[in-house]
């Protein structure tokens, strides 16, 4: 299931990361800011229990969120997205997987990974770019491996090849993206999109 988010503020976010004149300290606002956005979309079927509390009129049965939240980042432009999970959910750890794409077969090659443990878990793997999708998918695999068994995975920008092809891979995984975009150029880059995130993202 692919959700693609729909709100004013997204799409006008968007608009700035993809202007090739935004400078990498505007970049990393905005990701953060599109990033709290997509937290809250890719979160919104989170199980919530019963907790009981006092207010200072009386006794009063509230909901919590039932259980706690594991954000991954795909290395290294996932880390954009990681700052907005931690500022809002109460009870989360922060797992990484480094994966980095060839420049000429744009295939993504497996060079980190430290995960803390998932199971009874909302597993958030977060990478801004869904382009092939070869590294979701290897990522998603990599949790599955690692004992994720609720799981979703949130881009900024996704191709339909990409979205397809962890579709395929993936089908129990719900896909969440702020631009779903037109195409895959023929150097496996997103069109419209914005380029090499990681490289805007730090400058580099
Ligand atoms: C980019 C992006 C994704 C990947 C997407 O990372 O952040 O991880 O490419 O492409 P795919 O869907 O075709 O696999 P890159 O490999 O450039 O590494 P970086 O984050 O270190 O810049
Ligand atoms: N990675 C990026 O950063 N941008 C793309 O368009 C494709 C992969």
């Amino acid at each position: 299931m692919l959700h693609v988010l729909q709100h004013p503020l997204a799409a006008h976010i968007i608009t700035h990361l993809r202007d090739e004149t935004t400078k990498p300290a505007t970049f990393r606002t905005l990701a953060y800011q599109v990033g709290l956005l997509l937290a809250v979309e890719a979160t919104r079927d989170l199980a919530t229990k019963d907790k009981v509390i006092r207010t200072p009129l009386e006794p009063h049965t509230g909901r919590v969120l039932a259980k706690p939240l594991v954000v991954v980042p795909i290395l290294r432009a996932g880390l954009g997205m990681v700052q907005p999970f931690l500022d809002i959910f109460p009870d989360v750890s922060v797992g990484y997987i480094g994966l980095e794409r060839d420049h000429e077969t744009a295939v993504a090659r497996s060079y980190y990974c430290k995960l803390p443990p998932l199971a009874g878990t909302r597993v958030v793997v977060v990478d801004p770019m869904l382009a092939t999708g070869g590294s979701a998918a290897q990522a998603l695999t990599v949790v599955k491996q690692a004992g994720a068994k609720d799981l979703v995975f949130v881009s900024i920008v996704a191709s339909p090849e990409g979205v397809a092809a962890v579709q395929a891979k993936h089908p129990d995984v719900p896909l969440y993206t702020a631009a779903h975009d037109r195409e895959l150029n023929t150097k496996k880059y997103i069109l419209p999109g914005l380029g090499d995130f990681g490289d805007r993202l730090y400058g580099t």
